[in-house]
């Protein structure tokens, strides 16, 4: 089984190397994939760091060179890099014409990968990323760690982004600390996988409707899992990676010190926000902070965070927490 495993890691980390040959030393790689990056405004240091690469626009340019170079089919579709035809015979790539960001794991081996294309229209899916496999645990790996390691430790603080595109942007603005869970949503596991390293999370998500709701929930888990949880919502849509490149890195630096809340604050304005002047939909809101708090493990950061809901709702405390011992009555 060892073995096995070593024998797609082999072929992964082979592949990268072929994308990446491609990016650079082909006529295609260069004139879209790394003209692609360049467009974007990501610097030759931060494409080679981060070891992008490129996928040839045919069916079987990775598969014919696999081949050549003596890799077995088995471990090819064992790894989602060549994709089996449903009757059995014919095998075609599964990154063709994408520019392609590699998955590390913590000793900076490649488990698999994302690939943009490059296409503007609709209909293509905007991201292909490698399947599950033996090696690749998606629940487990979070993008952008092996680099992230050390920043985090050093600032004691994690960034938490939605996208590879993100990553990458904020690294080149001089922000190591951050990472992406990237093409699933937030697991338990990736958030163990944090703590190893710092306590403190700040989420900086789309400021969209799908980043907002993927904040509320994130904090929730991170709460339970009794990180400590900063969260900013970049405007009119924007991302971080959109935000770096098109204001630059020292106001994405201000931005974020200036803009960053405490997950009460936070949680308390959104919902606020939407709920108005109406005393029930009010009522749900205290309901709602409330349950977040119910998730934090500390007990005396829970009586902080009461009292500072509080003040926010202008509730008594006194209530605050017999709605707290409700919620958690319940949950037993
Ligand atoms: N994602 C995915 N499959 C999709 C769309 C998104 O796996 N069809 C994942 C990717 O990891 C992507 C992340 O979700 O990076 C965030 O999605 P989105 O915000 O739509 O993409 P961006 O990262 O902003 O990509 P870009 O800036 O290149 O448009
Ligand atoms: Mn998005
Ligand atoms: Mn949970
Ligand atoms: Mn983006
Ligand atoms: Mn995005």
């Amino acid at each position: 089984a060892q073995d096995r495993r070593e024998s797609l890691f082999i072929v992964t980390n082979w592949a990268g190397k072929f994308f990446m040959e491609t990016l650079w030393d082909t006529e295609d790689g260069r004139t879209i994939g790394l003209n692609y990056f360049r467009e974007r405004g990501y610097r030759d240091d931060i494409i080679k760091k981060f070891e992008l690469g490129y996928s040839p626009e045919a069916w079987t340019a990775l598969y014919d060179r696999a081949k050549a170079e003596g890799h077995k089919d088995e471990f090819l579709e064992a790894t989602g890099l060549i994709i089996r035809k449903d009757d059995g015979g014919s095998v075609y790539d599964r990154f063709r014409g994408r520019v392609l960001f590699p998955i590390h794991n913590l000793t900076g081996r490649i488990l698999g990968f994302g690939g943009r294309t490059l296409k503007t229209d609709k209909k293509t899916p905007k991201y292909v990323n490698s399947p599950e496999s033996e090696v690749y645990h998606k629940s487990d790996v979070l993008y952008g760690l092996y680099f992230a390691k050390k920043p985090i430790l050093d600032a004691d603080n994690c960034y938490l982004v939605e996208g590879y595109a993100d990553v990458l942007s904020m690294h080149q603005a001089g922000v190591e600390n951050v990472v992406s869970s990237s093409g699933t949503s937030l697991t338990h596991g990736q958030i163990r996988l944090i703590s190893r390293y710092t306590k403190n999370v700040t989420i900086l998500y789309d400021g969209d409707e799908a980043g907002i709701k993927a904040s509320l929930r994130g904090t929730d888990m991170l709460l339970e899992e009794g990180l400590n949880v900063k969260v900013l919502l970049f405007p009119d849509g924007n991302d971080p990676d959109s935000y770096v490149q098109k204001f630059g890195s020292t106001a994405f630096k201000a931005y974020v010190a200036e803009h960053q809340q405490d997950f009460i604050f936070y949680k308390t304005h959104i919902l606020l926000r939407d709920a108005g002047n109406d005393p029930i939909k009010r009522a749900e809101v205290i309901h709602d902070v409330v349950a977040s708090i119910a998730l934090i493990p500390d007990e005396i950061k829970v009586s902080v965070f009461i009292r500072e809901c509080s003040g926010l709702l202008d509730i008594q405390e006194r209530a605050l927490i017999t709605e707290l011992n409700k919620i958690r009555l319940a949950r037993h």
